[in-house]
């Protein structure tokens, strides 16, 4: 709900557990007031009467003033949300001065404001798919402009209440004849309560992504960031902040935030010596340009943030729901629009009534094969059908070719630029393997990099002036490839127009969209503008395609996991985690993707015995375990493996069947991390407390150190619960309130990589 007071000029915006208020002061500024979670069962409106302690009349202290934008003009020693110059003088000069341009001052006073319903932030998909929960949302518009420049600037506000979430967004616009350049550009900026310094966030490398860290933030400012045209494995979009030694893993304050953008990016924490904490999050300053011509407007994406009082599992839990419910396409299914075309009925009608829609089976992330590690660069129209054939056979239901089916490419040094298939892998096109596929009852799923260009591809002869560089300079390759620039419409369309032939000439039903270096030389026609250009390229790409083919599915990879944030999720259905699929590794990896991401969207492959990339092997079981965490996907050589060992595959896949609905839809509980634990134990419940699903895999194992019963969480204390295995076979029952008290018992004999996967289910 939000709600205005015209008398005291009180902005309140209530969430389900949290309040976030503001107030337009004699001044016409919008100054923020308070942002919190409010007592259990009480959400009244703050009547602007308790005032917050500020000061702006010292000489050295005036930035303790709570702007909700902060402009560069009378800050300047602290960080801004937003700076802008401009070149010419509004009024005729007093005698005597000088211009003294360009003009880098603005001020932005309340002009009124509006609640308006489905307000979109900038870069909102436009594919037209709906998400699980369309229920209409309230936003409200808050029009400032500056009294003198022709700048106005909208702070917008759309609130999900049941997840206690509001994005952030603004909106700029040129009301005069002269182009404003704007040198620096946040989507928001938050002010948190003083003290609030403990910062949880992730870093990471290729192959070694979402590495949990805790740290306090020094007096001065932290940021996190990437400068590329990807999200990055560096460090990803999100925070969680609390007061030190006051949140722990389900209880006490979090503040959470999210960018839901995948280009350059920063996250930038300020601590003062009042230890009032502020964060800006959005464009990277680094570079940053963007000149609005008269009568321009633009529109950043969304700053996403929320509050909660149940701690950082709380945090997770909100964006998790969020994410599911609200980010998240709903593709149509291909069935539903085989039997649309034949009767046909408007592809709407898929949709049942009412805003929120029961996820059917269809609706949860179909078990993935992956052929990449199993064949690397040496497919054939043989060994694809082979493992195809072994796929279907233990239960797999998407079957995916990966990187080596196209122009020049049978290695990694050529043919990126050229999507048509190369003959010398399949004489007869791809139409052979994929009916094999469909025949099989699989759908099929191809791989593609269409940011890239080899120097070697027909497409870099044709065309040496579509890659980014600045003339006359070296262009620097990695893995041998460069980027398009994605600023040159030409380029998008041709892009857009390969795919499309792909799409419309094969039944193809998923595509894993790669992209595999971080960028240099970041020259385009669009100058500067290629920061933006080129995430909107993508997403422009990605929605298009997904409008004309409502079936089609997609898997955001770079690299395995350097473009994952809410953005690209907006348009995509999952993503490929990382490329190290070490089960043990994963577990880290996964434990900090879980802070920000909902299980649903994390493809989790099982591979070789000997994993490929760290050279340590780990039994069928952990890696089961925990690859049936995420979205399950198969990513070793079907080849390899016996009789017996295939039969296993085929009973674990159809457990993961059984449990997949809990994984994919349910709340996740970490019960124990491996932050502090030689184990990782997660539980996940369906939101009514009838299914859950309980994982534990042993890390590290120390002599003489015993496992401990961990107790369980979310389930309902008065029902009876059974504990089912892999088999179906009850291992015990119990009352949800013994098993949230005590936990389950079992045989974990701490062995490193010892692990168990259970099925909870409400029986009375
Ligand atoms: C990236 C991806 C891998 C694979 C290769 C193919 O590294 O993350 O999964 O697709 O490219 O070249």
């Amino acid at each position: 709900m939000i709600h205005f007071n015209p008398k005291t000029r009180m902005l309140n915006l209530i969430l389900r557990s949290s309040v976030y208020a503001m107030q337009i002061d004699n001044k016409d500024r919008l100054v923020h007031v308070v942002w919190g979670p409010h007592p259990v069962g009480v959400d009244g409106v703050l009547s602007g009467k308790i005032k917050p302690i500020l000061s702006d009349h010292a000489s050295f202290e005036f930035q303790t003033r709570r702007d909700e934008l902060l402009t560069f003009g009378d800050t300047t020693t602290h960080e801004v949300t937003l700076k802008a110059s401009f070149a010419t003088l509004p009024d005729p000069l007093p005698d005597g001065d000088a211009p003294h341009l360009p003009i880098r001052d603005v001020r932005l006073r309340y002009v009124s404001h509006e609640i308006v319903t489905d307000a979109q932030p900038g870069l909102a998909p436009a594919h037209g798919l709906p998400t699980v929960n369309r229920e209409p949302r309230e936003t409200l518009r808050i029009q400032m402009a500056d009294p003198v420049q022709p700048l106005t600037v909208t702070l917008c506000y759309r609130l999900t209440p049941a997840q206690d979430i509001i994005e952030r967004w603004l909106e700029l616009a040129n009301m005069g004849d002269a182009p404003i350049e704007i040198e620096q550009l946040f989507f928001g900026a938050l002010h948190l309560p003083n003290g609030t310094t403990e910062l949880t966030s992730v870093s990471g490398a290729w192959a070694q992504e979402f590495q949990t860290q805790r740290e306090r933030l020094p007096i001065g400012r932290r940021v996190i960031e990437h400068r590329s045209l990807q999200t990055g494995h560096a460090a990803n979009p999100f925070f969680l902040l609390n007061r030190p030694g006051q949140a722990w893993e389900e209880h006490g304050t979090v503040y959470f935030g999210a960018l839901a953008y995948s280009g350059s990016w920063q996250l930038s924490f300020e601590q003062f010596h009042s230890t009032d904490v502020r964060v800006h999050g959005g464009y990277h300053p680094a570079d940053f340009g963007l000149t609005l011509v008269a009568g321009a407007q633009h529109k950043t994406p969304a700053l996403v943030c929320g509050v909660c009082d149940e701690g950082w599992g709380g945090a997770s839990r909100r964006l998790h729901a969020f994410t599911r419910e609200r980010i998240l396409p709903i593709a149509v299914a291909a069935s539903q629009l085989r039997r649309a075309a034949l009767q046909t009925v408007p592809l709407e009608s898929h949709e049942t009534g009412g805003a929120v829609r029961t996820p059917a089976a269809a609706d949860y992330r179909p078990i993935l094969y992956n052929s990449w590690e199993a064949t690397y660069f040496g497919i054939t129209e043989q060994n694809q059908i082979e493992l195809a054939q072994k796929a279907a056979a233990i239960g797999v239901e998407l079957f995916c070719l990966d990187d080596g089916w196209f122009g020049g490419r049978r290695f990694d040094v050529a043919g990126l630029g050229d999507w048509t298939v190369s003959p010398d892998v399949f004489p007869n096109g791809l139409e052979p393997l994929i009916s094999e596929v469909n025949r099989l009852g699989m759908d099929f799923g191809l791989w593609v990099e269409p940011e890239m260009v080899n120097p070697d591809s027909d497409l870099y002869q044709a065309h040496p002036e579509w890659a980014l560089h600045f003339p006359g300079r070296p262009r620097t390759e990695a893995r041998c490839q460069l980027i398009l620039d994605f600023g040159r419409e030409e380029v998008v369309e041709h892009i857009f127009n390969a795919l499309d032939s792909l799409l419309a000439q094969y039944n193809i039903a998923f595509i894993k969209w790669d992209m595999n270096r971080n960028v240099s030389e970041p020259g385009s026609v669009v100058g500067k503008a290629i920061w933006q250009a080129h995430v909107a390229g993508v997403y422009g790409i990605i929605d298009r395609l997904r409008a004309k083919y409502p079936h089609l599915t997609i898997e955001s990879c770079s690299g395995g996991g350097g473009r994952i944030d809410l953005g690209i999720l907006g348009r995509t259905d999952q993503v490929w985690t990382s490329d190290n699929t070490d089960a043990l590794d994963r577990l880290r990896i996964q434990e900090g993707f879980s802070l920000a991401y909902p299980a649903r969207v994390m493809e989790a492959w099982v591979t070789h015995e000997k994993n490929h990339q760290t050279g340590r092997s780990h039994e069928l079981s952990t890696r089961f375990d925990v690859a049936m965490r995420g979205a399950l996907g198969i990513g070793a050589s079907l080849n390899g493996l016996d009789e017996a060992e295939l039969k296993e595959c085929a009973s674990y896949i159809a457990f993961y069947k059984r449990i997949r609905h809990i994984v994919q839809g349910g709340d996740l509980y970490r019960l124990e991390r491996l932050e502090e634990s030689d184990a990782s134990t997660i539980l996940y419940v369906l939101p009514d407390g009838s299914e859950a699903v309980y994982s534990v895999v042993v890390h590290s194992h120390k002599m003489g150190q015993f496992r401990r019963m961990v107790p369980l969480r979310g389930l309902i204390p008065s029902a009876t619960y059974e504990v089912l295995d892999r088999y179906q076979k009850v291992r015990l029952t119990a009352t949800g309130y013994e098993l949230m008290v005590q936990g389950i018992g079992g045989d974990e004999d701490g062995r490193s990589g010892h692990s168990r996967t259970l099925h909870i289910k409400r029986v009375e």
